[in-house]
């Protein structure tokens, strides 16, 4: 049995020292390549920073599997231990200097997560959950607020990869923008569950997303009280795209 409050620690560690690399990049010079479409960018910092998770991981707990956003791809097993990486989620952020980007590992046990670590350099914040265990930012417990959807902040993502759902996208936003106080798009999936998971937020949705942008914010919004599920209200995979709903347990 592997103990999960040393191994998140661990990996608090690994992704802090990778946070450093978001923080002292040289955007000026930066290489940048096109993935899926125009919108879908890459840099050699998100490469970078994959490389240096993979090898640091893989220390920390050698029989883990590896799935990392750019281009590593091993398959989840029913009951082996994953690592599942997304070295910069805000990419378009980052490029930008927007200030508004995070390091996300989620550690899965078959299809489940067991841990969870989102960190946003900018701003020194590191968001954690083991399961079962609570969810906590900076070593402070965080829990969901309790306000109902006529006092929420709903953010939504925006699925910019492809974007033939934003039209879908722009209609359930204007639903919950008539009931809700107001909305934002902060461009980070990853964070957007971590502004829920700690009450900022009360809802966060998206038609489009990856596992490695939801999987240990889930973790984090689930151990701080909230739900997380596709927008069908169905279980979220790990295994393939899929939209995402996350909330407080009010709304
Ligand atoms: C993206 C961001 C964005 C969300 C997209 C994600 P990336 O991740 O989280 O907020 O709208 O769906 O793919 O590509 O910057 O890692
Ligand atoms: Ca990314």
């Amino acid at each position: 049995m592997i103990d999960l409050t040393d191994l998140i620690n661990e990996i608090s560690l690994l992704v802090k020292e990778c946070g450093k690399v978001i923080l002292n990049a040289d955007r000026e010079k930066m290489a940048i390549d096109i993935k899926s479409g125009v919108a879908d960018l890459v840099t050699e910092y998100d490469k970078n920073i994959q490389e240096k998770l993979q090898l640091g991981l893989k220390k920390l707990l050698p029989e883990a599997k590896f799935i990392g956003e750019e281009g590593s791809n091993d398959k989840l097993t029913d009951d082996g231990y994953a690592f599942i990486v997304d070295p910069i989620d805000g990419t378009t952020n980052f490029i930008k200097d927007y200030h508004h980007s995070a390091i996300s590992v989620a550690l899965l046990k078959g299809k489940q997560v067991v841990a969870g670590v989102v960190y946003n350099p900018y701003l020194d914040e590191m968001f954690y959950a083991t399961k079962g265990q609570g969810a906590f930012c900076n070593g402070k417990k965080i829990g969901v607020s309790s306000q109902p959807l006529s006092n929420a902040i709903v953010l939504f993502g925006s699925s910019p990869y492809d974007k033939n759902l934003f039209q879908k996208t722009i209609e359930i936003l204007t639903e919950y923008f008539y009931k809700a106080l107001d909305i934002r798009r902060s461009g980070s999936a990853a964070l957007d569950l971590c502004s829920v998971a700690c009450g900022r937020a009360e809802l966060y949705f998206e038609l489009q997303t990856s596992p490695w942008d939801f999987a240990a914010g889930k973790l984090i919004v689930e151990e701080a009280g909230g739900v997380v599920t596709t927008l069908d209200g169905a279980p979220l995979s790990f295994e393939g795209k899929s939209s995402i709903l996350a909330k407080n347990n009010v709304i």
